[in-house]
């Protein structure tokens, strides 16, 4: 195990993408974890889907933080493309650490919508390095993403694997993350460490996923498409075992140290964090129909049969993903252990109080 080399109390922490899935679960846990941290989060609320969402999600934080008599939140609206915005707020706030979550997320968009990929992943992920330059922080942490493997033969998907064959621009972007972030860690001695997550799912997740659109069309009587005619393997991770790596990542920092050259070796790392157990696509919307019977979402004389399209493989997609786990445990004694069964028993009962 790695020892923890970072302590959050009365620390100031950047959380970008923080009305996003992933950052408002990982910021609530800030919360609940520490007493004395300041988390500043930035998003710029965009309406990729439902702005609603991001807007609950801030009222869940809003509330969280006000119970917390020694935490501090502050809500800022903006991108993280201006370059402006983002310097002053590393020159103000004096950050210790950075998780960057903020990015235009989704495979299948990245075909039709190049341009806010290359925006929000690219020169926003490099205005965040470059602050991160100026504004020294004492670890960076940002989001990867399990797409990096492309159609890899080889499962489990280790960090060793050859990654050099992304299938979507979503998925380029994020390699490009994790070089850019390589250069920066060895240029400039940034900590920093990836985090390639493995489809995140959960209450309030995102409506553009499987789990979330299947279960808003089956509730309007209408056809959901399964794609590669089901023959497809996903290692679906809940969102709480992937927000409990991000908070022990973000405690540990790659140790800065000099190589024989004198120059520093880049204090860089990453991980995969999934739940190493990747379900058959029919298998999933099996478990799903009955969570969503059983939480009142659908009638019980629902016709799942009648609703349901068995179609081919569509471009960008992958058969299978298939986290290796190893290195998570062996650095941080976590691995991801949520069954799809339960965390999806929380989606549907947290979709019909929200929607019904
Ligand atoms: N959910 C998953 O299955 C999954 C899997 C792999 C990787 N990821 C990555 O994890 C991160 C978080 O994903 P998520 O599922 O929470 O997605 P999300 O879309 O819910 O969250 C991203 C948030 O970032 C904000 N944002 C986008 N571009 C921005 C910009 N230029 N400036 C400021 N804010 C911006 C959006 O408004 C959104 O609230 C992303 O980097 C995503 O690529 C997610």
């Amino acid at each position: 195990m790695l020892c923890s080399n970072i302590n959050l109390e009365n620390k100031t922490v950047l959380v970008t993408g923080a009305a996003g899935f992933i950052g408002s679960n990982l910021v609530k846990a800030l919360f609940n974890s520490f007493n004395q941290v300041t988390v500043i989060g930035l998003d710029n609320m965009n309406d990729y889907y439902d702005v609603k969402l991001k807007e609950f999600r801030l009222n869940e934080i809003e509330s969280l933080s006000e119970c917390k008599c020694g935490a501090s939140w502050q809500f800022i609206k903006g991108n993280i493309a201006d370059k402006q915005l983002v310097d002053s707020l590393f020159e103000k706030h004096k950050f210790d650490v950075v998780v960057n979550l903020a990015a235009q997320a989704g495979v299948r968009y990245s075909i039709d919508h190049p341009d806010t990929y290359i925006e929000s992943n690219i020169i926003g992920f490099y205005n965040i390095l470059e602050a991160c330059r100026h504004f020294p922080v004492e670890h960076l942490v940002y989001a990867s993403s399990s797409s990096v493997y492309g159609t890899n033969k080889k499962i489990p998907y280790s960090t060793e694997d050859k990654v050099d064959n992304p299938v979507s621009l979503y998925a380029a972007t994020k390699k490009s993350n994790e070089l850019l972030a390589h250069a920066y860690s060895k240029l400039y001695n940034i900590p920093s460490t990836g985090l390639r997550f493995f489809t995140v799912y959960g209450p309030a997740g995102r409506p553009d996923m499987a789990y979330f659109s299947f279960t808003n069309k089956l509730i309007k009587g209408e056809t959901i498409k399964i794609f590669n005619f089901g023959n497809c393997k996903r290692d679906f991770t809940f969102v709480d075992d992937i927000v409990e790596g991000i908070r022990r990542v973000m405690l540990c920092a790659p140790e800065k140290k000099i190589g024989e050259d004198g120059l520093p070796l880049p204090p860089y790392r990453v991980y995969n964090i999934g739940n190493s157990s990747p379900e058959n696509l029919l298998d999933f919307v099996k478990i799903l129909s009955e969570e969503l019977l059983l939480a009142g979402v659908l009638p019980q004389d629902f016709d799942f049969d009648a609703h349901k399209e068995l179609v081919p493989m569509q471009p960008g997609d992958v058969p299978v993903t298939y986290a290796d786990t190893s290195d998570l445990e062996r650095d941080f004694g976590f691995k991801p252990s949520v069954s799809l069964r339960e965390g999806l028993r929380k989606f549907a009962s947290w979709y019909k109080e929200f929607y019904m």
